[in-house]
């Protein structure tokens, strides 16, 4: 077959609305309630060897869901020290990509387990996660061919934990398909599922050389990573904050052209006026604050809605609310699950708080029964966009009102926070629909739908601004800047 053919497709997922298709995915799924998994450098070093760490469920934090041993200073050293790129042709790495892909999909069960038990996702996101894992492995098989500049030699891949398998396999992928070695670096939070991952990548044929896993802490395996020069570049994705410190690393460390792509947070908005379908936007409202505990980078922030129809589209918002399941992720019946750990919890928990105190709260969903890190799904109430001082990454929604003829000012407004990830807007009228997404900074725009999920090949996903250096992910663009940029030449 021709592997860098335009009819590459993305993967079909799995329909749980659908009896017999649910019941297979639970059947999968069941010999691994109670599995434990282990995480490890793949590249051990006999006397280094760290103490192992507890990897806990955010659902059942007494649970072990298994075991990771940090990587130490020396197993670092040695894995930048054994790691090549790949020189394969581009053919043979697309090939060993698509088998990792089958891989994936085959493991369905046991990689929806861990993404539930290790991450806290509801079946429906964990399917998305993997679904989306697979699409990245496929669309940059399918591009490698696209590619005449030469690698750049070796990545350091820094992933965060809300998409511990799309993202941590989405980067690899990546660098992979354009031919460099690469050294992998999970969250603190999920390092089973990688070291999974890692292992379908190996068997699929990804050459050890070409790909070490480095679990261990940001600030110590990660840092290291990128203040080492035989770095050739950096995929990054996670907060701001982490962006701005590896920058400034590398800036002081690697090669100055180097390049550090990063997509991080946002201060997502979205606008709904008078003439939105109030029972859709409610829908789309719903799933766009809440979906995934609000931990997605795209998930809405910040939703202005028109002055004139707030108090009944609230009253609305607060009944489809009172309609989610908050509970055990493992259960498909579940809509919402814990966030992370208890350090998020905490946070989103305070700022919650801060607002009761302050008699901004207009909402909230009791959190259910048990020790799993719950935050209710809330509502608050700020005057503007301007009151919200940085992402709170969870199930927080903010609401303020507008005046139709201050649109202008809501979208500048939301400018000048300086984030530009996703944007949402819910009208029936074309030129007001227009005016806004010509005027608003953001990488992804949503007309009349959800503002999440992206979809690799169709939707680009990547931000400007705070959110992202770009180019985007599962986009044409991406896979060219894990290779050498074109150099001048001369004439002679
Ligand atoms: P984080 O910034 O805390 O951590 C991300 C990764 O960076 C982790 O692997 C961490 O160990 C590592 N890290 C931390 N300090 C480091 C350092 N000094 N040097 C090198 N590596 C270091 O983010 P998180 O809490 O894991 O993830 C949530 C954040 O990610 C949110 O801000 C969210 O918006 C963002 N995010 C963005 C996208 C996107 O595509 N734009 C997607 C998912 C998540
Ligand atoms: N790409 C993910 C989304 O669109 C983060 O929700």
């Amino acid at each position: 077959p021709d592997l860098f053919a335009p009819e590459r497709r993305n993967s079909a997922g799995t329909d749980l609305t659908d009896p017999p298709t649910r019941a297979a995915f639970e059947a999968a799924r069941a010999p691994f309630r109670e599995t434990t998994w282990e995480a490890r450098p793949t590249r051990r070093n006999g006397s280094g060897n760290g103490p192992a760490q507890p990897v806990s469920n955010p659902f059942a934090p007494a649970e072990r869901v298994g075991q990771v041993h940090p990587a130490t200073p020396s197993e670092v050293a040695a894995a930048l020290n054994a790691a090549r790129p790949w020189t394969a042709s581009a053919a043979e790495r697309a090939a060993v990509l698509v088998e990792a892909s089958e891989l994936y999909e085959a493991e369905q069960g046991e990689l929806c387990a861990l993404l539930t038990r290790e991450a806290g996702k509801t079946p429906a996101d964990a399917i998305a996660d993997l679904r989306e894992a697979v699409d990245f492995l496929r669309y940059y098989a399918a591009r490698a061919g696209d590619l005449s500049a030469p690698a750049r030699g070796l990545f350091a891949c820094i992933s965060p934990w809300n998409f511990p398998l799309a993202i941590f396999t989405g980067q690899i992928a990546a660098a992979l398909a354009a031919g460099n070695g690469v050294l992998a670096k999970p969250a603190e939070a999920t390092p089973l599922i990688a070291a999974r991952a890692t292992a379908l990548l190996h068997r699929a044929g990804v050459p050890a050389h070409a790909l070490a896993l480095l679990p261990g802490e940001g600030p110590e395996v990660g840092a290291a990573l990128v203040a080492d020069p035989r770095i050739g570049g950096v995929a990054f994705t996670g907060s701001t904050a982490t962006a701005h410190r590896i920058h400034r690393t590398m800036a002081e460390h690697l090669a100055p052209d180097a390049p550090l792509i990063a997509e991080t947070g946002g201060l997502n908005a979205m606008i709904v006026d008078s003439t939105a379908l109030p029972e859709q936007a409610i829908g789309d409202i719903i799933v766009s604050a809440f979906q995934s505990a609000g931990q997605r980078c795209s998930a809405l922030r910040m939703l202005y809605l028109q002055a004139d129809i707030a108090e009944p589209f609230l009253d609305m918002l607060y009944g489809a609310m009172d309609q989610l399941a908050l509970g055990d992720p493992w259960d498909v019946a579940t809509d919402i699950g814990p966030v992370i750990d208890a350090r998020a919890r905490v946070d989103i928990e305070a700022h919650v708080e801060r607002a009761r105190a302050e008699g901004r709260l207009l909402k909230q969903l009791p959190t259910p029964r048990g020790d799993g890190h719950f935050v209710g799904p809330a509502v608050i109430r700020l005057e503007g966009i301007e009151e919200l001082e940085r992402e709170v990454f969870g199930p927080v929604l903010h609401v303020a009102t507008f005046q139709a003829s201050r649109i202008d000012r809501v979208v500048d407004a939301i400018n000048a926070q300086g984030y530009g990830l996703t944007f949402g807007v819910h009208s029936r009228i074309d030129d007001r629909v227009e005016r806004i997404t010509a005027r608003v900074r953001a990488g992804n725009l949503y007309v009349n739908r959800n503002q999440i999920g992206a979809i690799v090949g169709s939707q680009p996903f990547g931000g400007q601004g705070l959110s992202g250096t770009g180019p985007k992910a599962g986009g044409p663009d991406y896979l060219a800047r894990f290779t050498q940029p074109a150099r001048e030449t001369r004439p002679e």
